[in-house]
């Protein structure tokens, strides 16, 4: 059985496809390598994948539709499973072209390669960031969540709407996931927990936002590669209880299903800072800043829908998650 991963060369790809590649699930990788962070750390990434075998690699832009169709003639693909996008809230307020290239544009590419040639289940990256403007936590996916606050928010709101028609047009099965602030070795150089780490080891500044005011819920990379090694044998049926007069906006009648992904237990950033700082053994030089455009103040997942259906729970806590990074930082890095 042959599972698409878009995005294999990014974070969260990378180890679902070596975790799946191991499981003995052939593996066929997409990925344009495009230059957001460092492209030496996605050939990396790369280049251990294809050592690990059940692996083949495609570099390629999903926004170009005649690239995408030979990959889906070659291959006998039962699941895809999308990664790929344009990631990170503060870069979307200076480049929206990219999002509505990588998320829109590319989105509606897979989504039809999903129609055309008969897909089993579509599961694909949404976000915490769609909650947005919402103030009632923890966030649920039974929320309606109508007011992002950035254009990457907005993109993945749309991904959601999306997908929810095709599984209503054309009867596929989407899962669409909400992950929460994921860290863990091999991580994003653009995400805080990365670059406050590097700061903190060369003895630069940190640049905390909200007078660090903040809550995350960081969620460790294993437990998310966990949670959607587990969906993909529990594609959503048809909600024959859903309530179009009072209806559930993570479900519907057709085969379609959003959770959130998450650890949980929100960490203040502050506290975060300090479990970092005792494991890097230095004090961080700190720069307290006011909050940013298109931030959230704080982040939390009611994953009760997730428990219920798969028993997702997520198993590292963030100083064992954080220990992991650091360790993996200093080797790679240093
Ligand atoms: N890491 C997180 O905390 C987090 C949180 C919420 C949502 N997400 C979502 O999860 C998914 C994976 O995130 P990640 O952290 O691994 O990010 P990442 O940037 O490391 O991985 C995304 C990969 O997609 C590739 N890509 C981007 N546009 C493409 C295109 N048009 N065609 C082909 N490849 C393209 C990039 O080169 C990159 O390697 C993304 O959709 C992201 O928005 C991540």
């Amino acid at each position: 059985m042959s599972i698409l991963v878009t995005g294999a060369a990014g974070f969260i790809g990378f180890h679902l496809s070596k975790r799946l590649a191991a499981l003995g699930y052939h593996v066929i990788g997409i990925d344009n390598l495009n230059d957001y962070y460092d492209i030496a750390l996605k050939k990396e990434r790369l280049n251990i994948l294809e050592k690990s075998g059940n692996f083949d690699f495609y570099k390629m832009n999903l926004s170009n539709d005649e690239e995408l169709k030979p990959i889906f003639e070659a291959y006998t693909i039962t699941i895809v499973i999308n990664l790929a996008a344009q990631a990170g809230v503060r870069y979307s307020i200076d480049n929206p072209h990219s999002y509505v290239n990588s998320n829109l544009v590319g989105f509606t590419n897979i989504l039809e390669a999903c129609r055309h040639y008969h897909i089993e289940h579509l599961i694909y990256a949404s976000s915490s960031s769609v909650y947005g403007a919402n103030t009632s936590i923890p966030y649920s996916t039974k929320d309606a969540v109508d007011h992002p606050v950035s254009i990457y928010a907005a993109t993945k709101k749309a991904n959601e709407l999306m997908a929810h028609t095709y599984s209503h047009l054309f009867n596929i099965p989407t899962t669409g996931l909400r992950f929460f602030t994921v860290y863990g070795p091999w991580g994003r150089p653009d995400m805080a927990y990365y670059t406050f780490t590097k700061q903190i080891i060369e003895g630069n500044t940190i640049k905390v936002f909200n007078n660090g005011d903040m809550r995350r819920d960081f969620t460790y990379i294993d437990d998310i590669v966990e949670g959607i090694i587990r969906l993909l044998g529990h594609p959503p049926l048809y909600n024959m209880d859903w309530d179009r007069n009072n209806p559930d906006p993570s479900s519907s009648s057709a085969p379609y299903k959003i959770y959130n992904i998450g650890n949980n237990n929100p960490v203040k950033l502050m506290d975060f800072i300090q479990t970092l700082e005792k494991l890097i053994g230095k004090k961080a030089r700190i720069e307290y800043l006011p909050m940013q455009p298109g931030d959230m103040k704080e982040t939390y997942a009611d994953i009760s829908d997730l428990q219920a259906d798969i028993g997702f729970q997520p198993a590292t806590t963030i100083e064992n998650g954080l220990t992991q990074f650091v360790d993996w930082y200093k080797k790679y890095h240093i």
